[in-house]
């Protein structure tokens, strides 16, 4: 996701804490004088430049064709998002490492929770997720992955990115209260069961196996000629019931692992 979407997430996960995980998440943040989870939320993109070695960690390449996620072709050396977001949550719980180590873990965690979830994370059809798949967006170029990653958003919720891909933090968290208040608690109990971390790494691969089929079933149909106000229209709406269950989905499913990583479980 680009910055409002990460935003979205953390805000949603900021309210479905349980109060333990909470006073464990603000007792991190403070070290850096932080406040709120979506202070964090974009980090890794920001840093990504000082970070050489971490860029395939934001996403896992699943071709376009294949049913589902192989650990062995699509995440080699462990360099995808599912191995990461594994290991950082791992990181995040344990309990001797150093509150600066755990710190940095909070916020990938925060970061690729979100991202397993945007749909063009876990695909690729030899476009690297769309980003080489030019389309005028409601008159606007751009790339098939910039439009789930924020243009979507960006239309939808009336939002627009300052400079430096700064965000309106009030505004944003306005949306995500909006968001969230959309969610049913049958869809809480189904998307973020209480667990525990034993069950993680078939968790992560569940989700990022859903992206893959929202992309291959959602994001690369209505290609043939993508521009035009009809087209931006019409992919528009179908887009955005999507993109809002992924915001939603991973926002609660943050929370769940916060829970299970830093709270009582
Ligand atoms: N680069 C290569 N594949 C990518 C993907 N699926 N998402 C984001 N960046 C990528
Ligand atoms: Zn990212």
């Amino acid at each position: 996701w680009g910055p409002e979407g990460h935003a979205i997430v953390a805000d949603i996960a900021q309210s479905h804490l349980d109060p333990a995980a909470a006073a464990q998440v603000r007792a991190l943040l403070a070290l850096e004088g932080y406040d709120r989870l979506d202070q964090i939320a974009s980090w890794a993109d920001q840093h990504r430049k000082e970070m050489p070695g971490t860029g395939g960690w934001h996403y896992v390449d699943i071709p376009l064709e294949a049913p589902d996620y192989r650990a062995a072709r699509d995440c080699p050396r462990d360099n995808c998002i599912v191995a990461q977001l594994d290991h950082f949550t791992r990181v995040l719980a344990d309990r001797s490492a150093s509150p600066q180590a755990r710190l940095e873990a909070l916020k990938w965690v925060v970061h690729l929770a979100g991202d397993i979830h945007q749909p063009m994370h876990a695909v690729d059809h030899d476009d690297k997720g769309g980003n080489t798949v030019q389309v005028q967006f409601f008159g606007i170029g751009t790339n098939l992955h910039s439009v789930w990653d924020g243009r979507v958003i960006e239309h939808q919720l009336d939002l627009k990115l300052g400079p430096n891909y700064s965000i309106d933090r009030t505004a944003v968290a306005a949306r995500a209260k909006q968001l969230e208040a959309g969610i049913t608690p049958a869809e809480l109990a189904q998307w973020a069961p209480a667990g525990t971390l034993a069950t993680l790494d078939t968790r992560v691969v569940d989700w990022a196996n859903e992206s893959h089929h929202l992309a291959r079933t959602v994001a690369y149909t209505d290609l043939a000629k993508p521009s035009g106000v009809a087209w931006s229209e019409r992919y528009q709406a179908k887009a955005w019931p999507v993109i809002r269950e992924r915001l939603e989905q991973g926002g609660v499913r943050l929370a769940e692992i916060l829970d299970e990583a830093l709270g009582s479980r």
